[in-house]
């Protein structure tokens, strides 16, 4: 049984929930408020250990693999806030949350430029098959440098890149596309104004002809239900043959099987994933292919702005326990439920 340990020592404290390892600095500065209940084992907590941590504490630290729902909130009595440290939270169960009266925040902005750099990367390294080659020769095979005989890439510059999921970090990508000269076109839920397209370059398209136009499309769309499987079979059979998939959003976006075939079959040239259906696991058939560029959910992965997405949830947890609105709140209408009770 993975038990979160009692890091501190005053019992008058208000109790919180620490539940993945954090910067030590991060855990002391916390210990001098709080009566901190820890996993700095960072082993995740089963649903019924999760359920337990949270049931005597005030504020819980968490992150992707805490699954905030009603289950978990079952004993809760005395949570008034879950700060995630993560931008993206589709761990958790909003109206659960709501429902039970408690506070919901996230980490916006600090990632936003972390993120869009990995984006881009994942990109390059994709079309320009940088893996790939490191392979070859960590395996011997580079016997000559060669006009067609060595891995041949795609270009970026002055091709198309079509943006699914056009928020901050979509627009960041964006933004870096333009010094490599690219077109801009995106997807996403609502057009941005015309200044923010003016500053991005960006061309708002429908998602079947960024799909049949661009070189390469970069998905940067939250997880929700209506999300799940935006890129299937039917989608990437639209792309061109040459086009290149990247997925920094979330695992279930693409349908990782589906993916698989297309990259074994041709259908496409080249994916890079940094997130996956099921993950930690990687669908064995993408582990086959060698057109992909595989990472472990690390794009916001730098040691700045990890720290600065524990600081921000550190800082959202405190506002909501010294009874003032978070920064990053996602509920806010918890607090108006208060306000009328
Ligand atoms: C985020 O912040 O959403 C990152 O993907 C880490 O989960």
């Amino acid at each position: 049984m993975n038990t979160p340990t009692n890091t501190s020592t005053s019992h008058s404290k208000p109790k919180i929930l620490v539940a993945r390892a954090i910067f030590p600095e991060a855990l002391a500065k916390l210990e001098e408020s709080y009566e901190v209940h820890s996993n700095q084992s960072d082993k995740i907590l089963t649903p019924e250990e999760l359920q337990k941590a949270l049931s005597g504490v005030e504020g819980a630290l968490v992150a992707g693999s805490e699954r905030i729902d009603a289950a978990a909130l079952a004993q809760a009595k005395n949570l008034k806030v879950v700060a995630n440290i993560s931008v993206g939270y589709n761990n958790f169960d909003v109206p659960a949350i709501t429902a039970a009266g408690v506070m919901a925040t996230n980490t916006p902005d600090v990632l936003t430029d972390t993120t869009a750099d990995f984006g881009f990367a994942l990109l390059m390294a994709t079309a320009r098959r940088i893996t790939e080659s490191e392979h070859w020769v960590r395996a011997g095979k580079w016997d000559q440098w060669s006009i067609v005989n060595n891995p041949l890439g795609m270009d970026l510059h002055h091709s198309t890149v079509g943006i699914i999921g056009m928020g901050r970090i979509g627009q960041g990508i964006a933004k870096r596309a333009l010094g490599f000269g690219m077109k801009v076109i995106y997807h996403n839920r609502s057009h941005l104004s015309d200044a923010d397209e003016k500053a991005c370059g960006a061309t708002y398209v429908s998602k079947e002809e960024l799909l049949r136009t661009a070189d390469h499309v970069v998905l940067v769309l939250p997880y929700t239900a209506q999300n799940h499987h935006t890129i299937g079979a039917a989608e990437i059979a639209m792309m061109k043959p040459t086009a290149t998939l990247i997925n920094i959003a979330r695992g279930g976006i693409v349908d990782d099987a589906a993916l698989a075939h297309a990259l074994q079959s041709g259908k496409i040239f080249a994916a890079g994933l940094d997130v996956f259906e099921g993950e930690p696991q990687v669908h064995p058939e993408l582990l086959k292919c060698s057109n992909i560029v595989l990472a472990p959910h690390i794009a916001s992965a730098t040691e700045k702005t990890r720290r600065a997405m524990v600081d921000l949830a550190v800082e959202n947890l405190r506002a909501a326990l010294d009874g003032k609105k978070p920064p990053s709140l996602i509920n806010g209408e918890v607090l108006e439920g208060k306000k009328q009770a």
